[in-house]
């Protein structure tokens, strides 16, 4: 008998795409079989978002195109990941379509619960882990210059806007020997570069090392070209690890630093546990080190009693420190959080599009302006494949994380290889290059 093909689709994170990597490796194990279409599928998972509104109303989207497959061919839909770990029975009872729910810690049933819903019993697992960290299972990857590994997971932070905790429950840590040997193994494989993943990365402690300990072990393998890590929070950046960062040749020169917002009433109530003094004196310490360091950072506008003042606090922020790069985001209320519980979503959705938009209009002309800032430099790319428009052009991207394309000139050069090159023109996201 043929073993049933399955399709997956992942919406939001890098732990979410990671975690699509150890479920394939776990149905693989079981005898299933994979396919990249819906349509010659008998098995379709999305494994789901929960952050924002919008990612709940992505995958509520997408299962409505997958209903005449269902209606047809008798199709076994599951939805994995954060949105099923949030919303739990729920979402059972709400889309008939579903058979099988999967939260993020409850990936080892998935085997026994497909083979229920094949047998006509919707089925669901819902249970978070204090332990769970899927350290046995190597993931189903695609063989590349770049690979993830998930050093941590969960996130004790509770910041009262976020549904993270709840989804993803408490943090826990691999161990450092165990993280080790899978990025020897991925760089035994060929590949290249390294991300250390985790919700809340740099409070990864594994009762020995901590994240610095472990930063730097990872950069000390050899064949490893580039290690970096997402995401931090502002609150474990102690020497030890700022310097790793900034000395290491083999660390990339990157920091992405979530502000949320630039005003400390808000802060407060978001429970960020800094202040903007704090926040801009980390920032002061990273560039006394590395004045060259690429900083990116995340946004929420529009948060819960947010005065137009307040407001203009985060965008003077944004002023001050120049980020390279901002994801912007306006304040979606998520059930179940501390600020779902304790305050009033009351901020009016069009002041709210209004903040975001023109905050995005304002970090797109700083992202451009030190774009710019880069022609005339030469630069270390390391390749990682064809460009999106032409397949006469690489791809690949500098130690700072900014996307950078250059043509095929130079014959000697391929994917993983990492060569210096001259930039001649940037846009907002794309630095454009000669080939040495
Ligand atoms: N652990 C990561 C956060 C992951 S979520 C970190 O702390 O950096 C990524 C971003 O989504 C957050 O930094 C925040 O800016 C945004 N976000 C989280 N919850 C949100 C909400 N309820 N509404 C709008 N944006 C939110
Ligand atoms: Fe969410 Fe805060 Fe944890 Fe990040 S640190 S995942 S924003 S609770
Ligand atoms: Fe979304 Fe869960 Fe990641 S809520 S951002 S997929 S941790």
């Amino acid at each position: 008998m043929r073993s049933p093909a399955v399709y997956i689709e992942t919406f939001g994170c890098q732990m979410n795409e990671y975690d699509t990597e150890l479920v394939r490796s776990i149905l693989k194990d079981s005898g299933y079989g994979f396919t990249d279409s819906s349509d010659t599928a008998d098995i379709v998972l999305l494994n789901t978002c929960a952050i924002r509104e919008n990612a709940h109303n992505k995958v509520y989207g997408h299962l409505g195109e997958l209903k005449h497959l269902k209606k047809g061919k008798g199709l076994v839909i599951g939805v994995l990941g954060c949105m099923a770990q949030n919303l739990k029975k729920d979402l059972l009872t709400a889309n008939s379509l579903i058979d099988v729910l999967a939260g993020p810690d409850s990936y080892r049933a998935l085997p026994q619960l497909l083979k229920q819903a094949a047998a006509g019993q919707k089925s669901m697992a819902v249970d978070l882990s204090e332990y769970e960290t899927y350290a046995d299972i190597t993931p189903d990857r695609v063989p590349g210059v770049t690979a993830w590994i998930a050093v941590m997971r969960g996130c004790d932070n509770f910041c009262s806007f976020c549904v993270v905790p709840y989804t993803r429950g408490r943090e826990r840590s691999r161990t450092f020997e165990d993280v080790l040997r899978e990025a020897a193994a991925l760089v035994e494989s060929g590949c290249k570069q390294i991300t250390l993943l985790g919700q809340n990365v740099n409070s990864y402690h594994d009762g020995r090392h901590d994240f610095a300990d472990l930063l730097l072990a990872v950069a000390e393998l050899p064949g490893v070209v580039r290690v970096r890590f997402t995401s931090p929070h502002p609150k474990d950046f102690p020497q030890k690890l700022l310097e790793a960062v900034a000395d290491h040749p083999r660390i990339c020169k990157h920091i992405h630093l979530p502000l949320q917002s630039g005003n400390d009433r808000i802060l407060e109530m978001m429970a960020r546990t800094y202040t903007r003094a704090e926040y801009l004196g980390l920032v002061e310490r990273i560039r006394s080190l590395r004045p060259d360091m690429v900083l990116t950072t995340d946004i929420i506008a529009g948060f819960c009693s947010e005065t137009d003042t307040e407001f203009q606090d985060t965008y003077t922020l944004i002023t001050e420190i120049e980020y390279h790069c901002a994801y912007i985001f306006k304040y979606s209320e998520r059930k179940n959080t501390i600020a779902a519980r304790k305050f009033k979503d009351d901020v009016l959705e069009e002041v709210k599009a209004e903040r975001v938009s023109r905050l995005i209009d304002f970090q797109r002309a700083i992202s451009l302006k030190k774009n710019r800032a880069m022609i005339g430099k030469v630069v270390a790319v390391l390749i990682e494949g064809d460009g999106k428009r032409t397949s006469e052009q690489w791809m690949g991207h500098t130690d700072g994380n900014l996307v950078c394309v250059f043509p095929k000139s130079n014959q000697n050069l391929k994917p993983g290889g990492l060569t210096p090159v001259l930039i001649t023109d940037a846009t907002v996201t794309t630095l454009y290059a000669e080939s040495p």
